[in-house]
């Protein structure tokens, strides 16, 4: 009993970004329905969970990011009742499904903040969120100098001359958590999706919920480098208050056993995350080193040291992500072509050798690099210089069939972000059928760390290893070798359970990965 209410300690997650998944009604767009479809061929992969980022009411300013009504479905996604259906297929394929919530900000169409827009300066309904007058002699300088995590000002002014506060676009306003009735509503939201039955939830921008009430003037220094962040003072970001309120949302958890929330937050400090998954708060917060690592071993092992440490010295498990919806797919981030797809086969034994909770980001077991798109054809508000340019460029949907564009995404023809006629030969139809595929690796991996009895322990030790490589080895005894140099290496003795390129004469090719016994 207790094993499987701990699912979420060891879980492998696959993020499903919905618009990009599977469209079920030829509009080109993912949804329920086509999720719902595909069931099998996550069963057949071998994921826990699934993450689905936001299917709400929504303008989609931010793709989805922009809720309107946290407690329905978009009809472009579908309605509760395919929601419902979904959820019972998942279940009864042993896949458990946690779902995106938005806590941090509103779509600036949510009626809370419509009423807001219809109300005078100092009425209850504007202080639902940040409403403040301005500076300067007309009160027409923003209240402070901070800026939105996308770009430009985080404040925008509004008719009878306030600002209220963006962290990212004008068209998401900010939340004050110190109001009650705000946390009262997103307790509602959670549990309005427990009793429906899910899993958890994968909690948006949760290190910016809690602003201080005299909203200081941030370091500007602080825009935009989030590893660095720390160094600066920036009080839109990782206040202490935060972390009541996840105490409170993790006090309705509480009353759903086996249920987990994580918490995107971005934060560096081992020690500030820490206190965000100490016992009472989240149950995971998203580790985004190894997204943010160059394919190299000895860099690679100072970032999985790192990661360990925070979790451990709490007693969470630690968790693994290589991308998601936000930054570059991987086999580009490592370089493009046969390279940057070599690398990223690698990556993925090292991460999935790893203990603790690996998120998978829909697409890369595919291998897919980032889809080429014009600026016309991006439709991201974000894309701030350190996300390098368009997000969009990692949510083109998935090739699934065919040889042709949409590649069985949708029984239309076009599709909302274009799709390469290059992924002819990456589509799952092609990689099922091909038993080396990048498919078939993830496939390999996620069941033998899912059974293989050298997969156990919570922490990794490094053994000796040529310049360029590193050798980790789990306390069950599992090693895995990564190349990162450019000539092959002698594998250590043992038995070779899965490698990323082809192992001859006991030797391990550059850019490559192996699991030894
Ligand atoms: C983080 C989400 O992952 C991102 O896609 C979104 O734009 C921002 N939060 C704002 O909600």
């Amino acid at each position: 009993m207790t094993e499987a209410l701990d699912w979420w300690r060891t879980a492998t997650v696959y993020q499903i970004y919905v618009r990009s998944f599977a469209d079920s009604n030829g509009d080109g767009v993912g949804d329920l329905e086509g999720i719902r479809s595909r069931l099998d061929y996550l069963k057949d992969l071998g994921v826990d969970a699934v993450w689905l980022t936001p299917f709400y009411p929504s303008p989609m300013v931010d793709n989805g990011y922009d809720v309107a009504d946290p407690r329905d479905v978009d009809p472009l996604f579908g309605d509760l009742a395919t929601f419902d259906r979904l959820l019972a297929d998942a279940h009864a394929r042993g896949i458990k499904v946690t779902v995106d919530v938005v806590p941090n900000h509103t779509s600036s169409q949510h009626p809370w903040f419509q009423a807001a827009l219809a109300s005078p300066p100092g009425s209850p309904e504007r202080a639902r969120y940040w409403f403040r007058d301005g500076k300067g002699p007309d009160g027409d300088e923003p209240p402070n100098n901070w800026q939105s995590c996308f770009k430009g000002p985080a404040w925008t002014r509004v008719a009878d001359g306030q600002w209220y506060l963006h962290l990212f676009t004008p068209e998401q306003p900010d939340l004050n958590w110190s109001n009650p009735e705000v946390v009262a509503d997103f307790h509602r939201t959670l549990r309005f999706w427990l009793d429906r039955g899910v899993d958890g939830f994968r909690i948006d921008v949760a290190h910016g919920m809690a602003k201080p009430a005299d909203l200081p003037d941030m370091d500007p220094r602080a825009m935009f480098n989030v590893v660095e962040h720390a160094n600066y003072y920036d009080p839109r970001l990782n206040n202490e208050g935060v972390l009541e309120l996840h105490e409170g949302i993790r006090r309705v958890l509480d009353e759903y056993p086996g249920t987990a929330a994580i918490g995107e937050v971005w934060t560096f400090d081992d020690e500030q995350m820490s206190q965000y998954i100490a016992p009472g708060r989240l149950h995971l917060g998203f580790n985004f080193r190894l997204a943010l690592t160059e394919f190299d071993a000895d860099k690679l092992r100072a970032a999985i040291d790192r990661s360990l440490a925070a979790p451990l010295s709490v007693g969470a498990p630690p968790t693994w992500t290589l991308s998601n919806h936000d930054v570059w797919r991987q086999v580009s981030r490592y370089g493009d072509g046969e390279i940057g797809l070599a690398r990223a086969r690698a990556m993925a034994l090292v991460e999935l050798a790893l203990p603790g909770v690996v998120y998978l980001y829909n697409g890369e077991e595919l291998g897919l690099p980032n889809g080429p798109l014009t600026e016309e054809q991006s439709t991201d508000p974000g894309g701030t210089s350190d996300m390098q340019g368009s997000r969009d460029v990692a949510r083109i949907p998935l090739p699934w069939s065919g040889d042709m564009p949409p590649f069985g995404f949708t029984t239309g023809q076009r599709t909302w972000l274009p799709m390469p006629v290059e992924w002819a030969d990456r589509t799952v139809e092609k990689q099922e059928a091909d038993r080396s595929s990048t498919l078939w690796l993830y496939r390999d991996a996620l069941r033998l760390r899912k059974t293989h009895p050298a997969m156990s322990g919570d922490t990794v030790s490094w053994e000796d290893a040529p310049p360029g490589c590193f050798v980790m080895r789990r306390e069950g005894g599992l090693r895995c070798v990564l190349n990162s140099s450019d000539a092959p290496v002698d594998l250590p003795p043992g038995e070779v359970l899965l490698a990323s390129s082809q192992v001859q004469d006991g030797k391990l090719q550059p850019n490559a990965a192996a699991w030894l016994v």
